[in-house]
């Protein structure tokens, strides 16, 4: 049964929702579930932008089937190539043995490379050229690496609909619910939205960078992307996440305390680090067990706040290997401008903080490393306090 819906006239979203894969890019949890969104335009020309994961194929099919109601397509526009988008292609050509696949040279040579069969049903376009389909021109806009090379936006002048490829795109099924005024995004939303650009997208920060200053010169209206809530009000409200995430800006004053801790002692110190904080007014505390919490939560969080503290013990005379893993994370995604406190455990040869800071200092770029840290020999006692006390106050001078 097709459940497309209206975007604005003649523009309709023929997704589907994944609700039963477990991790997007076979890494990332996805406990809510996921959209692939494609979009319909119904003009003189129909014109497919994007297609859907196989996974939810048939039910995207059922969408376009239902809305052409007898009519050929004539075109598909690929923005973006990753098989989350694009893996449906064959089956589009396939079934509309007359549609022409519009998209870059790049994109074509992956469609190859992915053994797509387009053929000789091609046409090739270059940043800024125009097509007119009818009523509705649009241009398209190159958007390389973000986060593939190949990928591009297409923007309709006619309606001020922004095709965005992954960009403003977010985990979460959309359960009914296709725009950002049917939702709370900012409640129920944005975390995953936080969450999705930052470990999809959060490396190519300069990238994005250039894409939105594009985007500051045309009039957008509508913003469709292919994951997650479209958006038709509030633009400004995700144009500025973007704005501050790809510039590796933290949304907010406070603290991260990421702790690794195999008997409970360092979690213990940790949480006499937080209460202090709190003591001292820092009310904007997190907390995770880097044990039990994926590390795509992690960076997310890490993006999202200003300072981080990280708790580790020693193992095996190195770096707990989830706190490794979470900082290799933080390093492949390019994290910067953040402030790092140090809290570091061991019963004998107690070697995590040196090592830990010795990663910050030479793989992450434009970060502060407080010098005062709390070193433990097994457990807190009472001759850390003043450690501890010490530590607490030197976060709270380094937020002001
Ligand atoms: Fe949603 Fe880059 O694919």
């Amino acid at each position: 049964m097709h459940t497309y819906r209206k975007v604005t006239e003649d523009l309709y979203w023929v997704g589907a929702n994944d609700r039963r894969l477990a991790l997007f890019e076979n890494i990332h949890p996805i406990p809510r579930g996921v959209s692939y969104n494609s979009y319909l335009l119904l003009d003189k020309k129909t014109v497919l932008f994007d297609t859907v994961d196989w996974s939810v194929c048939r039910e995207f099919l059922q969408n376009v089937d239902a809305l052409l109601a007898g009519r050929p397509l004539d075109y598909l526009v690929i923005n973006h190539l990753e098989p989350d988008h694009a893996a449906s292609i064959d089956e589009i050509l396939l079934r509309y043995p007359k549609v022409i696949v519009i998209s870059n040279e790049k994109a074509f040579m992956f469609m190859r490379q992915f053994g797509f069969g387009i053929d000789d049903r091609t046409e090739e376009v270059q940043e800024f050229d125009t097509r007119s389909f009818g009523k509705h021109e649009v241009i398209f806009v190159a958007a390389p690496m973000v986060h593939w090379p190949e990928a591009m936006v297409t923007f309709d002048t006619t309606n001020g609909v922004l095709f965005a490829a992954d960009a403003f795109g977010s985990f979460g099924a959309l359960n009914g619910k296709l725009f950002n005024d049917e939702v709370n995004f900012d409640r129920d939303w944005i975390d995953d939205a936080r969450r999705y650009f930052t470990n999809i997208v959060g490396k190519y920060g300069p990238h994005v960078q250039a894409v939105l200053k594009k985007a500051g010169t045309i009039d957008i209206k509508i913003v469709c992307p292919l994951h997650g809530p479209v958006w038709r009000t509030d633009l400004g409200y995700i144009l500025d996440k973007y704005d501050k995430w790809s510039r590796y800006e933290p949304e907010e004053k406070g603290v991260l305390l990421i702790y690794a801790s195999m008997y409970g002692n360092t979690e213990s110190a940790a949480n006499a680090l937080a209460t202090a904080l709190v003591e001292r007014g820092m009310t904007n505390v997190a907390m995770y067990d880097v044990s039990n919490t994926h590390v795509s939560y992690l960076i997310s969080e890490t993006f999202r706040l200003s300072h981080v503290v990280l708790a580790s013990v020693t193992y095996n005379l190195g770096m707990y290997p989830l706190i490794h893993n979470y900082l290799m994370d933080m390093k492949a995604l390019n994290l910067q401008k953040r402030t790092f406190a140090i809290i570091e455990n061991g019963s004998w040869a107690c070697k995590s903080g040196t090592l830990i800071r010795e990663f910050l200092d030479k793989e992450l770029k434009e970060i502060t490393v407080l010098n005062e840290q709390l070193t433990l020999n097994s457990a807190m006692n009472e001759m850390n306090l003043p450690e501890l006390a010490t530590l607490a106050d030197s976060i709270i001078e380094s937020m002001k």
